[in-house]
């Protein structure tokens, strides 16, 4: 794990020390490497652990608190300190940030300010402006056509990446109206994506979690709200907020947006470090990608992230060639999927993951090459992509249609 900040904390009472403890063994971004209750000792255990930031507790005595704080600063320089009390009187946080606080936060502490203060305090330790302590990867999944099995995707890459113990992994569906990543994984979840939004300012750790479904494969999922007349309270601003927490808990976020490329889509592309774009090798669905393409690219920052991922392959032999798809599409294809239409039904009726139900299957094999190339451990498809031509002929209509389109689109 690299720029993990590494965490001392001191609080005399065991009430708040245990709240702040649990909270921060939640976090991906810390690592809680020592714990103290009395003020006079924890020089010593700074010493000792050399964390990156110390964590004092105000109430139980402000004034030895307060020194504890300037003799830190002398004692241990490279040691950020981060005071913390259930007053906000003015003068408290004012000798506290004068005896050497970075940061002041105000109990009970909300996660979100936690994680921000923390962020800062990272930033300042590892430079760069991502903040977070391990980089969280987020990957959104979006169709260029209904039915090209983004869902599948979507939670099939999820539970392959929360195979690995040492990965956290989040499911959010985001398909609002009509998303059904819960059935894919045979769950009723007690709370969704509109309970989460709506606390956000007064979510902890425990109660984010709480909000998550965990299924057997160990992937947490946030469902789409149950609702339709709630969809609407769901906006990029109260968005961002969530994915703020969900980034500071876990270590992969797999999004599956909607079909209709809205607004909350368009944050969660924002949010994304990959946007795999699920195509199948079929007119309509070519023909929704280019057009696409077009406008997705002109958005700062998100044609690099675009990936192609070809689903279904071999499903036909009407099916365009992969070659031609490329040319037409003007961009590598990053992976392949191939169709698998027994093994698909099976674990849909069952609703178990494919891991689960077809351990061996190329297709279950095909998402794990997936995940490990968006943990840039192998090369894309694109590279080699010939070599899985399918071999099915294009159609007449097809590759005529196919030849209208410039190449560089
Ligand atoms: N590689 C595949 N082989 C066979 N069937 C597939 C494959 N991928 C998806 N499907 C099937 O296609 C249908 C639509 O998939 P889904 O994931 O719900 O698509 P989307 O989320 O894009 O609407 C489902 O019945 C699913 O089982
Ligand atoms: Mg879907």
């Amino acid at each position: 794990m690299s720029n993990v900040l590494r965490l001392a904390l001191v609080d005399p009472q065991d009430g708040s020390r245990e709240t702040l403890k649990k909270m921060l063994l939640g976090m991906d971004m810390v690592w809680l490497e020592a714990e103290c209750s009395r003020y006079e000792f924890f020089p010593d255990v700074v010493a000792q652990s050399a964390p990156d930031v110390g964590v004092v507790s105000l109430d139980s005595d402000a004034e030895k608190a307060i020194s504890l704080l300037g003799r830190m600063r002398h004692e241990a320089p490279d040691c950020a300190l981060l005071a913390v009390s259930s007053s906000s009187d003015g003068q408290l946080i004012l000798q506290s940030m004068r005896a050497g606080a970075r940061e002041f936060l105000t109990l009970p502490v909300s996660l979100e300010d936690l994680m921000a203060a923390l962020n800062r305090m990272s930033e300042t330790k590892f430079g760069g402006t991502s903040g977070s302590g391990r980089a969280t990867r987020v990957i959104a999944v979006a169709g260029a056509s209904g039915g090209v099995g983004c869902t599948s995707l979507a939670v099939n890459l999820g539970c392959v990446l929360a195979a690995h113990s040492e990965n956290t992994v989040a499911l959010l569906d985001l398909d609002l109206a009509i998303g059904d990543a819960d059935v894919f994984l045979d769950t009723i979840p007690d709370y969704s994506l509109i309970d989460v939004t709506q606390n956000v300012s007064r979510l902890d750790f425990q109660l984010l979690k709480r909000s998550l479904t965990k299924h057997s494969s160990g992937l947490y999922l946030l469902p789409r709200p149950v609702q339709l007349q709630d969809v609407s309270l769901i906006t990029p601003e109260s968005l961002r907020r969530v994915f703020g927490l969900l980034k500071a808990t876990f270590t992969h976020i797999v999004i599956d947006v909607s079909k209709g490329f809205t607004e909350t889509d368009l944050a969660a592309f924002e949010f994304a470090n990959d946007v795999l774009m699920v195509v199948q090798l079929d007119l309509p669905c070519l023909r929704n990608l280019v057009r696409l393409q077009m406008s997705l690219d002109e958005i700062e920052g998100l044609g690099e992230k675009l990936k192609i991922v070809v689903n279904r392959v071999g499903l036909e032999s009407g099916q365009i060639k992969l070659k031609k798809a490329k040319e037409t599409i003007g961009r590598d294809v990053f992976a392949q999927i191939p169709n698998d239409y027994r093994t698909m039904v099976e674990v849909r009726n069952n609703g178990v993951p494919l891991l689960e139900q077809a351990p061996k299957a190329p297709i279950t094999l095909a998402m794990q090459t997936l995940a490990n190339q968006l943990s840039g451990n192998v090369d894309a498809d694109g590279e080699d992509g010939e070599e899985k031509e399918n071999g099915a002929p294009a159609t007449a209509g097809a590759s005529s249609w196919l030849n209208f389109w410039p190449k560089s689109r």
